[in-house]
């Protein structure tokens, strides 16, 4: 129920009228019209009356107030409805259509056109280019179907003579992805006749008037719609569009839709061929028949690309099958060669129009749709289809026009009288039956099998023989006499609004149509000789060979007769409602105020007329009674249990039914709704949109909510995941780390009988994760080596071999050649090799020096050249014992020339050079610097080394002191009596022994060069 209209505005829905009267719809419907209020509700359908003026409310701010918005909650208005059927599309994903209905010129055509531009306004947010070009050729195939399909009548300046169904698809997201038009009978007679004050279609005119110069010539015509017969007498008039205008948008439309320029050339050559065509006279000599004036026919020839003496012989003659195979050609009399002449331009033009639509169809279908990948496709039909009409002299198209609105009415009580009455039974509502008037009786007065008219029409046709239409008359007049709706003047003799043998009468729905039965079998019959079809099937233009399909036949081969025109739209109409039937469908009821096309006026008694044959009064009265909205529980349920603490998420009652009840209590509305046995009635839209408007806000709740347990899903996941990958790797590792043990524990398994210990087995390289312990390992497996190897060796070499080790230790790699590879002798001066004549001399004082000082072990003795403090060098012999160090007097049988005792000693000082000085530091910084001398064991190897490494040894193992070395690359500092000194070492060419020099800060070493 719309509110927000001020009440000088009148009901804005007329279920809220206080009394269902029609006196009460009438002042509503009144009022609202002069208040420029053209639209009104009956619940959900919407009533508009045709302002026949401009109205300012179809702008932008317009289509943005109510985008979105449900129907109550803005006046009125045809957005309103357009917007109702996308939401009901969007939400629900079903199909949905727009049903328009009323008389002619009542605005159903200005109404389809607000509702496609209202979709395309509100779709496709991201401009997407296909979508967009999609709506471009949506919009644009209205102009060119109302150009070809539209014409001037007296009852509207732009009336539809053609019936258009329009699909609209649309994808997921809702945004049109294509469309498709479906057409109804064209009213194609009007090519050749129209009546008084009325024209042919638009396209005519607009090419005469709109052509250019070139243009025409070329296609053979004059811009002057009164030199052509068919449009002669429509030329007059005026109409409120400009032809010249209206041209030009039409080629710029087809344009934009995507039809070639061959394609647009051939559209206008086929309608100047028309034009031409209606201009060919016949005359007669008695015999034979004539054509009058031969250049129209050849302008036609090279119109339609044929040839011109086909063109004349198809216009004169007609094949004629003989029977046995044999085909005579019979010549036309002149009455026949113009009925075909006309029948041809008819069919031409009928042609034309079609294959325009499944151009426009081609080029809007949905291409490469594929459901799993782009969701449901949905669709909203638009229905814009001629309204009931009556015209003075009312023939077989007003017929079948009259007929398809008798069946749309049907439609409508079907799905909004007796559907819903129905419903309320079903459920157990309680619930008043409204009457209301069921047309069902008139179709079936139309369209019955055997008794209805276009049975009796099919049956005249079919009739061999001089069937005329008088006599079809008669058989409706015997067997539909008894009809409540039909009549004729025979059958009610005193009625003199018809003539005997031309009219009958039916009561519509909408009113009496005397219908003058003149031209019904042949419009029905809809004859077309076959030659013509050849003609065209062979024309060289492919566009025009496209159109006649059914000119591949030959006489001989066209037996069976087709369908009749009247059955043909029988059929088209039926699967037309069908299709409607299936969709969820929202009204739109046209009113025509007036019949001089004014804005002011209000015709009363037409308006009441319409209102009345439309069902609107019992509309109002079911709608009242009824309830704005229904669902099955269980889906009422589903889609507002998150607005109710019961119910969410799940409801602990014994059916759904209940859980409903606890929803709509806890909302307040219980005194709105009604409890049906399956579903849910609500009365007003209001409470709906309460319920909507919560779950609205509850929505993005939900979403967070459903996104953290999702979120927790993914994780929880992930996490698993992780824990498997970990579980893995340390399977993994385990078994890494275990190999490599068995690789070890085989590579090193026999490492004790071997010869080397295992020294040449190759480690494996070890995983990462046992690098620490592999380097353990290998170095307790070199300590193991190294334990067997000194255990084999003889307790008199361990002196040796531990001096050694302490050497090398100590050196550290500083000094290249320190003596290692040769046995260390130690005592050299008591050695016979090496001193061969003082060994033993220097044997007995060892041995008195021994008893004397008690001291146990001689570490080191050998020759040296030794310095003093004042400089002085000379040859001495050192020996160094556990306890104290000798300088000995060689040449004076080795006497003592000073004893130092060996704790004295605090480190010594080497170089990493080849030269053999060695300094001793003592605590008391009087140092003693000396060069050994090699004797004859080892005359060219190292001696320092030996010393170095008994001393070393010495201390740390027996006195347990460090006793450091220094290796120094340059100069050895050393102290003599406390004062600081600089030793280096030189090579000199000549020198043949070591000797000291003194120097600027010391003592400079002299060694021979090689
Ligand atoms: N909403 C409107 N605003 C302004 N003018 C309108 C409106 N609706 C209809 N008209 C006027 O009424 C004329 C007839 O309307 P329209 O062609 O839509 O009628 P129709 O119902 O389609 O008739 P037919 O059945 O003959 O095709 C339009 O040409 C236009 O001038
Ligand atoms: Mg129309």
């Amino acid at each position: 129920m719309a509110e927000l209209e001020g009440l000088e505005f009148g009901k804005s829905d007329f279920v809220l009228l206080d009394e269902v009267t029609m006196e009460q719809f009438m002042d509503n419907l009144k009022l609202r019209f002069e208040k420029g209020r053209i639209y009104t509700y009956i619940g959900e359908v919407l009533v508009s009356v045709n302002p026949y003026r401009q109205m300012d409310i179809y702008g932008k701010e317009n289509i943005d107030a109510y985008r979105g918005r449900e129907l109550y909650e803005n006046p009125p208005h045809l957005y309103a409805v357009s917007d109702a059927a996308y939401k009901a599309m969007k939400r629900r994903a079903k199909d949905t259509c727009i049903v328009i209905s009323g008389e002619s010129g009542a605005g159903k055509t200005e109404a389809s056109k607000y509702i496609m531009q209202y979709i395309a306004a509100i779709t496709n947010p991201s401009q997407r280019a296909e979508v967009e070009s999609v709506k471009n050729v949506l919009l644009k195939s209205n102009c060119v179907l109302e150009a070809f399909g539209n014409a001037k009548t007296n009852r509207n300046d732009n009336s539809s003579r053609f019936g258009k169904y329009m699909d609209i698809n649309f994808n997921f997201n809702g945004d049109p992805t294509g469309g498709h038009i479906n057409n109804y009978l064209l009213e194609k007679s009007r090519v050749i006749h129209q009546q008084d004050g009325e024209r042919n279609f638009h396209s005519f005119y607009q090419l005469l008037r709109g052509g250019s110069n070139e243009m025409l010539e070329s296609l053979h015509l004059q811009n002057d719609p009164t030199a052509y017969v068919y449009t002669r007498e429509g030329a007059a008039t005026t109409t409120s569009n400009n032809d010249r205008t209206s041209h030009k948008a039409v080629m710029n439309a087809l344009e934009v839709i995507g039809f070639s320029k061959e394609e647009i050339d051939s559209v206008y050559q086929i309608l100047a061929s028309i034009l031409l065509l209606g201009n060919l006279q016949f005359e007669s000599d008695g015999e034979s028949v004539q054509i009058v004036g031969l250049d129209a026919v050849n302008h036609v020839s090279e119109l339609t690309d044929t040839d011109p003496e086909s063109v004349s012989k198809t216009l004169l003659h007609r094949t004629v099958a003989t029977g046995g195979g044999e085909v005579i050609d019979k010549g036309h009399t002149a009455e026949e060669a113009c009925f075909g002449r006309d029948a041809f331009a008819k069919a031409l033009y009928e042609r034309l129009f079609g294959w325009i639509v499944s151009r426009i169809n081609s080029v809007i279908e949905v291409k490469d749709y594929n459901p799993v990948l782009h969701g449901k496709n949905t669709v909203i039909g638009v229905l814009d289809i001629y309204g009931f009409e009556i015209f003075d002299n009312n023939s077989f198209e007003q017929f079948c026009i009259n007929y398809c609105n008798e069946k749309l009415q049907q439609l409508f009580i079907e799905i909004i009288l007796r559907q819903e009455q129905g419903e309320y039974q079903r459920e157990g509502i309680t619930w008043q039956h409204i009457d209301y008037f069921n047309n069902q009786i008139i179709v079936d007065l139309v369209e019955q099998p055997h008794k209805g008219i276009i049975s009796i029409l099919d049956e005249a046709c079919l009739t061999v023989g001089k069937v005329t239409d008088t006599v079809c008359l008669d058989s409706m007049d015997t067997k539909l006499a008894q009809h409540p709706h039909y009549t004729s003047r025979k059958l009610s003799p005193t009625d003199k609004s018809m003539d005997f043998q031309k009219h009958f009468r039916i009561r519509h729905y909408a009113g009496d149509v005397t219908y003058s039965v003149e031209g019904f079998l042949d419009k029905n019959k809809d004859m077309l000789f076959q030659d013509f079809k050849r003609l065209m099937y062979n024309s060289a233009n492919p566009v025009l060979k496209e159109m006649w399909p059914d000119g591949h036949l030959s006489i001989t081969e066209v037996t069976k007769r087709p369908l009749t025109a009247a059955t043909l739209f029988k059929n088209s109409i039926v699967a037309l409602v069908d299709k409607l039937g299936c969709k969820e469908p929202y009204y739109v009821r046209c009113i025509k105020p007036n019949e001089v096309k004014s804005p002011m006026l209000f015709d009363d008694a037409r308006c009441q007329h319409q209102v009345a044959y439309l069902g609107l009064i019992e509309n109002v009265m079911v709608r009242r009674a009824g309830f704005a909205y229904r669902q099955p529980y269980a889906r009422f349920l589903q889609r507002y249990k998150m607005t109710c603490e019961y119910t969410w998420p799940h409801h602990l009652m014994a059916s759904d039914r209940e859980a409903v009840e606890t929803i709509v209590t806890q909302h307040g509305f219980q005194d709105d709704v009604a409890y049906g046995h399956t579903k849910l009635f609500v009365r007003t839209p209001r409470s709906l949109y309460t319920l909507e408007q919560e779950r609205a806000a509850l929505i993005p709740i939900l979403v967070l909510f459903l996104q953290k347990v999702w979120r927790g899903a993914l994780a929880r996941m992930r996490c698993r995941r992780m824990r498997a990958i970990y579980a893995i790797m340390g399977c993994y590792k385990r078994y890494k780390v275990k190999a490599h043990f068995w690789e070890v524990e085989s590579r090193f398994a026999n490492v004790r009988t071997m010869a080397d210990y295992g020294k040449s087995v190759e480690w494996p390289t070890p995983p990462a994760a046992l690098s620490q312990f592999h380097n353990i390992t290998v170095m307790l497996h070199r300590r193991w080596w190294a334990r067997q190897i000194v255990k084999n060796i003889p307790p008199s070499d361990m002196l040796e071999v531990r001096a050694k080790v302490a050497a090398l230790t100590a050196l550290s790699g500083e000094r290249k050649d320190w003596g290692l590879s040769r046995a260390w002798e130690r005592d050299y001066l008591s050695n016979v090799r090496d001193c061969p004549q003082t060994s033993s001399g220097f044997i007995r004082v060892s041995k008195e020096l021994r008893n004397k000082d008690e001291y146990s072990q001689v570490l080191f003795s050998g020759f040296c050249r030794k310095v003093n403090r004042f400089n002085k060098s000379t040859d001495r012999g050192l020996l160094v014992t556990d306890k104290y160090i000798y300088k000995l007097e060689p040449k004076k049988q080795n006497k003592v020339l000073k004893r130092l005792p060996l704790d004295a000693f605090t480190g010594m000082s080497v170089t990493s050079g080849v030269d053999q000085m060695v300094a001793l530091h003592t605590s008391a910084q009087d140092d003693v610097l000396l060069s050994l001398q090699r004797g004859e064991l080892c005359p060219n190897q190292d001696r320092v080394g030996e010393l170095v490494g008994t001393l070393v040894d010495h201390f740390t193992r027996i006195r347990k002191v460090q006793f450091p070395v220094k290796v120094c690359r340059s100069a050895v500092q050393i102290h003599m009596r406390g004062k600081p000194k600089n030793i280096t070492v030189e090579t000199k060419a000549g020198q043949t022994n070591a000797d000291f020099k003194k120097s600027r800060d010391g003592f400079v070493l002299l060694i021979p060069a090689n």
